[in-house]
């Protein structure tokens, strides 16, 4: 088994295994006492691995409830937040009680915020089933529900107590949700695994992948667990991606958006002599390999429009990933005059 140790306000282990979801009561055993456990998951993901997790969590002495979610990202919003509360007080979860997520970054997010403010916290555990949760959400103790103002506007920082990853589960994911999780994947190579992009380039094991990502997310992690600084490498390709995401309306998804988000950056970074040339071909050659994006139909003053009124932006400043060279990145202010600027390069030819 891989296991990836995270020291942030809380130590806990991330643990990679084929076939581990049977496993999942021994596991958390191991780290919490037999109690009360509230199993929080999607309508998808319910009917495919619950009862795996269940049949293992009563055979090491645990007593579960449940509560599903209806699968998407609507669900993950502050109207669940209130029932999910309810009904661990119906059930009568005591604080050395716990929570477990089991689903991808929607379950994982609204279970964990749940979690964070329940009787003021009580232990969760994450067993994410998407690529997406495994390599990114999963791990970092973010949590969050969606407002109608915009998504993950309210939420804590709030660390799980283990989570359980077997890349098993991925085989029923959807082509699109792979991709999207792809998508994620290439952006920790480039923003500072080099190695990971040529295990890309390669015929992988996709567990090989998910430990370097989470390794990745750990150190970043460790180092600025409330997102201060360095934690916002995480978002390279995601700021433009952003603005592609709400010009289509929701229609491309996250890891398209973001995808597309990686090349426009690029380029432009290419054209203001801040990026290696080399870099560009690399990440298009990887994303086309993955079924993801390279462009988009938007315009650069539409994404620009889109995407700088959120929440990262910093009084006249926004600060930007910019890939720098091959696998490494950094982090970059802008005047906010000059972004749109800045991102045209990526239309222009010469
Ligand atoms: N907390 C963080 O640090 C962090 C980081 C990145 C993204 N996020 C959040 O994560 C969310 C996106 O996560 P996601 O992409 O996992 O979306 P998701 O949870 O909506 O899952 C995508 C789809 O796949 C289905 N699914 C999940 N696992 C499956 C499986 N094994 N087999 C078949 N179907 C399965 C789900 O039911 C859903 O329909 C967003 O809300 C985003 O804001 C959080
Ligand atoms: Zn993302």
């Amino acid at each position: 088994m891989k296991t990836v140790n995270v020291k942030a306000s809380r130590e806990y282990n991330v643990c990679i295994e084929r076939g581990i979801l049977k496993d999942a009561g021994e596991m958390i055993s191991a780290v919490h006492k037999p109690c009360k456990a509230m199993l929080i998951s999607d309508t998808n993901v319910a009917p495919l691995y619950a009862k795996t997790v269940t049949d293992s969590l009563c055979a090491s002495g645990f007593e579960t409830v449940s509560f599903i979610i209806e699968a998407g990202e609507e669900s993950k919003n502050a109207v669940n937040l209130a029932l999910i509360w309810e009904a661990l007080a119906e059930n009568s979860l005591t604080r050395s009680d716990i929570i477990i997520a089991l689903g991808g970054g929607v379950v994982g997010d609204l279970s964990g915020f749940a979690a964070a403010t329940y009787l003021r916290g009580i232990e969760y555990i994450q067993i994410p089933t998407t690529l997406l949760a495994m390599v990114d959400s999963s791990v970092g103790g973010k949590t969050a529900v969606d407002l109608k103002a915009g998504k993950n506007l309210a939420g804590a920082f709030y660390q799980p107590s283990l989570v359980i990853c077997d890349p098993e589960a991925l085989k029923t994911l959807s082509a699109q949700t792979f991709s999207d999780g792809m998508a994620e994947v290439i952006k920790y190579g480039f923003i500072n695994r080099p190695e990971l992009l040529s295990l890309l380039e390669s015929d992988f094991d996709i567990a090989d992948v998910i430990e370097i990502c989470v390794e990745d997310k750990r150190d970043i992690v460790s180092l600025d667990e409330k997102d201060r600084g360095l934690r916002q490498l995480l978002n390279l390709g995601h700021t433009v991606g952003h603005g592609i995401e709400r010009c289509s309306g929701y229609s491309i998804t996250h890891g398209s958006a973001v995808a597309a988000g990686m090349v426009i950056i690029t380029r432009a970074a290419i054209k203001a002599g801040i990026c290696d040339n080399g870099v560009l071909e690399v990440l298009i050659k990887l994303l086309e390999k993955f079924s993801l994006p390279t462009s988009c139909d938007f315009t650069a003053q539409e994404i620009c429009n889109a995407a700088f009124n959120d929440k990262k932006r910093k009084g006249n400043s926004i600060t930007l990933v910019i890939p720098e060279k091959l696998g490494e990145s950094g982090l970059v202010p802008y005047d906010v005059d000059k972004l749109l600027d800045f991102i045209s390069g990526a239309w222009k030819n010469d």
